[in-house]
């Protein structure tokens, strides 16, 4: 353990598997206490077990649906309580919704998709900014996405969440700054990374998981999809102190696509 974050004492949502397991595991080993919160509680518990059995007292966890106000009011008090504080909260719940043209898209799919990606945003914020405050030097990352930043066909509900979730991280990132308070807030925009988010694109290559990343690779200049832990550094990095004048930024963790 090097202790980039030792002592900090961070809420990651979405956190049972995929991105969040990787950014859990990855902040335990550098020192951070850990509440992990996912709609699917027993797999967060699995996890808080796991990481436990290494480092006793690291991690605790929570069942938690990001798209429900007084489940953050709850829980942000809870985490806090357990952890003896509060000072990053990480956004990383996220849907990907099913993939349509807007003529077709239904409004269910619209609406869910919004409020599992950009409702949280607001909510959690909103509901962990007092622990926040009385915890500071804090950190907010909001994992977006490359697609908050380039449209794809059939992806309308996906581009508008995270490019909402991109644009309301700076909103927090300025409104902290504008109080002078020490919590700085940036988004993170991953483009294609190997976890179950990208079953959809998989079934459309017949199933087969190595063809489905060779497809999607075919885009990226650096020639492959991306492992968890590439998104995990770029979070470990914005939790920490190392980055204490670095607010209101969008880092791109995506194989260099969008500088084509
Ligand atoms: N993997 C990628 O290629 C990629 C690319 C860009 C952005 N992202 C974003 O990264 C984040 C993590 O995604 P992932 O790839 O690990 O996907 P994933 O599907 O593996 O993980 C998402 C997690 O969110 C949880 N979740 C879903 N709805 C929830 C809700 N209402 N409340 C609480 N938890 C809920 C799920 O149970 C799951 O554990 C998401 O915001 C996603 O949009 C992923």
């Amino acid at each position: 353990m090097t202790g980039r974050v030792d002592g900090k004492k961070a809420l990651i949502t979405g956190a049972a598997g995929g991105l969040g397991e990787a950014m859990a595991r990855m902040m335990a080993r550098e020192g951070a206490k850990l509440a992990l919160t996912d709609i699917d509680g027993a797999r967060a518990e699995a996890l808080a077990a796991s990481i436990n059995a290494e480092r006793p007292g690291t991690a605790f966890a929570y069942a938690h649906d990001v798209t429900d106000e007084a489940q953050w009011a709850d829980v942000v008090d809870r985490a806090a309580a357990d952890m003896g504080g509060l000072s990053v909260l990480v956004h990383n719940a996220g849907i990907g919704g099913t993939l349509s043209p807007i003529e077709t898209c239904e409004l269910e799919n619209w609406r869910k998709v919004i409020a599992v990606n950009t409702d949280s945003v607001f909510l959690g914020t909103k509901h962990a900014m007092k622990h926040l405050r009385q915890n500071q030097p804090g950190a907010i990352v909001v994992i977006s996405s490359i697609a908050g930043l380039l449209a794809a066909p059939g992806m309308g509900a996906y581009n508008a969440a995270k490019a909402g979730a991109w644009m309301v991280s700076k909103t927090i990132a300025l409104e902290c700054a504008k109080q002078g308070i020490d919590v700085r807030c940036n988004s993170v925009h991953p483009a294609f990374i190997k976890t179950p988010i990208l079953d959809p694109f998989i079934a459309m290559a017949g199933g087969d998981e190595a063809a489905g990343h060779a497809k999607l690779a075919r885009g990226i200049p650096l020639g492959r999809v991306g492992d968890p832990d590439d998104v995990a550094y770029a979070v470990l990095y914005l939790a920490s102190d190392e980055s204490r004048f670095v607010t209101g930024i969008e880092l791109k963790i995506d194989g260099g696509l969008s500088a084509q």
